[in-house]
């Protein structure tokens, strides 16, 4: 078992670039796989969670290489999945598993989903009941892998009203929904991700979105496109740079700027809260990639005071929540946040983890079944540090915690760090190339 510590950190500076974003990459994958012909990906996220979606599509029958810096995936249209008694083993990925059930589900194929000790415990409910609906036929209970499915070569379109906003709900019903005859349709509170519809849509999809009268959202999409093969390039993870960005606000005289990042509208709420909280952030150099909007982002040092975060905001930054709650220890005041119900799902419970940690190092916070609340020392208030925390198989609260680390008087060690891997390889190098003091151990 890996352990890193991490140490305080005079100053952070530099460029850096972070490793592509994982949602995009897994979709290049899938969809690249329901291409007309081949397709080429530059900059794909050659992380844990990538690559068990790159296997699973092997096993599948797609074809899928590296070739030096590049990646081609040998599409082969919609529809063409055959055999049975497939096993995808997805690892810890829980957008993996999620997506890939949908196209199971549109496919004339079954297998069986598995994955590692935190994704078997990961509700899959919220995939199965919908994807019953298109005529899959789901083996055994439905909410913990591992699950059988058995798709259908030509699955019922469907209309789904989603009781909650989940850019992999979304996502695995309209990837079922591509080979469906008719028009499927997806109803969620508020608007997720949509990196599946944007990547759809650059490949030839007709696919709309527009907002209800009730404020809540309505995906439609035609089926049997004809998606044409298209190379990608994959932008840099905001979620990632999140890590680097956040350093360099806590971290005294510090200014780090991040190459290249992906500001879709619906993934940056984490950097819209830190401007609101007082941080000097800057998005320069924007353009467009794929259909995705994509910029550099620097930060420097800055004093944060607290703030409310809504629950409106919460689809847009719902993997940032553990490195807000950090940045919060160095605010003046308290930072809530509302409508995070969702965070007890992840790779863990990351209100529960979150908060864990932060009282073993005198940090007062509060949790309710959907809320967190941290009161901040204050920019200059002093946190001793000297603790050790476990990563329980959650990237995300490793990597925060290491962050902290920057700042506390004494060191913080964290245990069990391999799962990093998963979605940011090089964390610790990258870095501390930039001036953090973070020591295998
Ligand atoms: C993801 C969607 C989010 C996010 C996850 C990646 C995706 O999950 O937490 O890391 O790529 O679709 P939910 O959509 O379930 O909230």
């Amino acid at each position: 078992m890996n352990s890193i510590s991490s140490n305080k950190s005079s100053y952070l500076t530099g460029n850096l670039s972070v490793p592509g974003d994982k949602s995009i990459s897994h979709r290049s994958l899938i969809i690249g796989s329901l291409a007309n012909g081949r397709i080429e990906i530059n900059n794909l996220l050659e992380s844990e969670d990538v690559m068990a979606t790159a296997d699973a599509l092997k096993i599948l029958g797609v074809k899928i290489n590296k070739l030096n810096d590049k990646w081609e995936v040998f599409g082969s249209g919609i529809g063409n999945f055959h055999g049975s008694n497939y096993r995808l083993n997805l690892g810890n990925s829980g957008t993996g598993a999620r997506l890939l059930m949908g196209l199971v589900a549109g496919s004339d194929i079954d297998a069986t989903f598995i994955g590692d000790e935190s994704l078997s415990k990961r509700p899959m409910k919220r995939i199965t009941e919908p994807l019953k609906k298109t005529g899959a036929i789901i083996d055994g209970q439905t909410n913990n892998l591992p699950i059988k499915i058995k798709g259908s070569k030509i699955p019922l379109p469907i209309e789904y009203q989603s009781p909650i906003s989940s850019a992999q709900v979304k996502s695995s019903i309209l990837l079922a929904g591509l080979s469906s005859l008719g028009k499927t349709t997806i109803i969620e509170p508020s608007l997720s991700r949509d990196h599946t519809e944007r990547m759809l849509k650059f490949f030839g999809a007709n696919i709309t979105t527009y907002q209800l009268d009730d404020l809540s959202w309505k995906i439609t999409l035609d089926g049997i496109p004809e998606l044409k093969s298209l190379d990608l390039n994959i932008p840099a993870d905001p979620s990632s740079a999140s890590f680097p960005i956040v350093s360099a606000i806590i971290t005294p005289n510090s200014k780090v700027k991040v190459m290249n990042v992906c500001i879709n509208e619906l993934r940056i709420g984490l950097y819209k809260t830190l401007i609101e909280m007082g941080a000097n952030i800057e998005f320069t150099n924007k353009r467009e990639m794929n259909g995705e909007l994509i910029a550099d982002i620097t930060a420097c040092s800055s004093d944060l005071k607290g703030t409310t975060v809504p629950k409106s905001r919460a689809a847009s930054m719902i993997d940032e929540y553990p490195i807000l709650s950090m940045a919060a220890t160095r605010a003046s005041g308290e930072t809530v946040m509302e409508g995070v119900e969702e965070l007890r799902y992840k790779e863990t419970d990351r209100i529960k983890n979150v908060c864990n940690g932060l009282q073993k190092l005198g940090i007062e916070t509060y949790e309710t079944t959907d809320s967190m609340t941290v009161k901040g020392k204050g920019p200059k208030g002093i946190i001793y540090g000297n603790i050790e925390i476990n990563s329980n198989l959650d990237h995300r609260i490793a990597m925060s915690f290491l962050c902290l680390g920057l700042v506390t008087e004494k060191s913080i060690i964290v245990r069990d760090t391999d799962t990093i891997n998963s979605s940011f390889p090089f964390f610790m190098d990258k870095m501390n190339g930039i001036g953090a003091k973070l020591n295998q151990m």
